[in-house]
């Protein structure tokens, strides 16, 4: 071997070089002391979130009532989003039936725990995960968005470097090892986007997957698939949805997510080796959920979903697939799909999503058309949820 490089210090380094550019990107993205925040919305943008018109909120507005937006040029109302809570609040105590403005759940109602799952990467989990867990957050719900990708994309776009800032754990792996396992609270922070907590995730995940066999070894009775379940059950209270942004792979954390999952959300490009890869995953995930079950787990559900990403209209072979899965899975493919947008990618660069970019950097017709598709999707996902609690019909 005289001479030649080791492959692990080779790696190593370059990891190392990889780590320290990427935190130097992040420092001009968004520098230390200027702490990432949340935009303000335009009145436009809240009356839309609302249903109702901007003359009834600039009425509120010169009533007195409600919070007091900043005014911004030429006297446009801009609003936080803890002004958006607060008018929540104020509406919702004139508002005909309740829940209109507070949607979350009630005492009797069960906390949403929705895995986003599919194990080939770039199919859109995060993504998905992301708009979803913020939309949520922005339309009045307390949400939990749970990274447990060791990946930590999803942890990114919230504003975590996953090898800088977890230095000392801090992943959901603290809460479910089988050793010491922190309560869930000491993993769970508060995020800049309000309404939205996060766990964050690094390559301690990966522990989960290398100490599950040696357990199950060891000690027969220890069940892996409630180790989520039974931590999300701690901080029940505090939430109405939980997200979880699975790794595109099918190991114990997964099964456990899923385990604790109330609803699944299956992210599908489509294109052929992409529903091919995603067959493979169906077969797989019924055999292993099959053993999970038959060993006492929980495999009941509120609802499962295909949800089409990155999708291009003008694509032929693209629009085949899609019908192909429509016929197959029929209403389990949800109606509205996620559009390929520059839009959705350029903010994702940022590490932001479409809720929070600033939209003057896109054309409107582009910003627009990918806002309409996600809030689309978005909103069938509320209904099912809302279903889900009894308060409404789905198809
Ligand atoms: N609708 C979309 N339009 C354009 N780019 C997208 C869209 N959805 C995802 N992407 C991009 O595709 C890549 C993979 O998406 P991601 O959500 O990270 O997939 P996964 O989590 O399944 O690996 C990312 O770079 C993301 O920005
Ligand atoms: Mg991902």
């Amino acid at each position: 071997m005289g001479g030649q490089e080791r492959i692990d210090k080779l790696v190593g380094e370059h990891a190392a070089r990889l780590s320290e550019r990427l935190q130097a990107h992040r420092q001009q993205l968004f520098p230390p002391d200027t702490r990432r925040s949340l935009r303000k919305f335009t009145s436009g943008e809240v009356a839309q979130l609302f249903g109702v018109t901007d003359a009834y909120l600039r009425r509120l507005h010169l009533d007195g009532r409600g919070p007091e937006p900043e005014t911004g040029p030429g006297g446009r109302r801009l609003y936080s989003a803890e002004d958006i809570r607060a008018l929540r609040e104020l509406l919702e105590k004139g508002a005909k039936s309740p829940g209109t403005y507070l949607p979350g759940r009630r005492e009797s109602e069960h906390l949403q725990v929705i895995a986003v799952i599919n194990f080939k990467g770039g199919s859109g989990k995060t993504t998905t995960a992301a708009h979803l867990a913020q939309k949520l957050a922005l339309d009045g719900y307390r949400v939990l968005g749970i990274d447990l990708d060791p990946q930590a994309s999803f942890s990114a776009l919230h504003g975590f470097q996953p090898e800088f800032d977890l230095l000392d754990g801090g992943t959901l792996y603290d809460a479910i090892r089988y050793e010491d396992p922190v309560p869930l609270r000491e993993v769970i922070q508060k995020t800049y986007f309000t309404g939205l907590d996060v766990i964050p995730g690094n390559l301690d995940l990966m522990e989960f997957e290398h100490e599950t066999p040696r357990i199950l070894a060891a000690r027969s009775g220890q069940f892996f698939f409630t180790r989520v379940g039974e931590k999300l059950a701690e901080v029940e209270s505090d939430y109405d949805v939980v997200v979880i942004d699975c790794p595109p792979q099918l190991g114990f954390l997964t099964m456990s997510a899923m385990s604790a999952a109330t609803a699944v959300l299956v992210t599908v490009h489509p294109q052929m080796l992409d529903v091919m890869s995603m067959c493979q995953f169906l077969l797989m995930t019924s055999n292993l959920l099959g053993v999970v079950a038959d060993a006492g787990g929980d495999m009941s559900y509120d609802w499962l979903r295909y949800v089409v990403t990155r999708y291009e209209p003008g694509d032929g072979p693209q629009n085949q697939m899609v019908s192909f899965m429509r016929s197959l899975f029929g209403s389990h493919v949800l109606n509205h799909t996620v559009l390929k947008s520059t839009a959705i990618s350029d903010a994702g660069i940022t590490k932001q999503t479409l809720y929070e970019v600033d939209k003057s950097q896109f054309t409107r017709a582009t910003y627009e058309r990918a806002m309409e598709s996600l809030n689309a999707v978005n909103a069938e996902i509320e209904d099912l949820i809302q279903a889900a609690w009894g308060r409404k019909e789905v198809r």
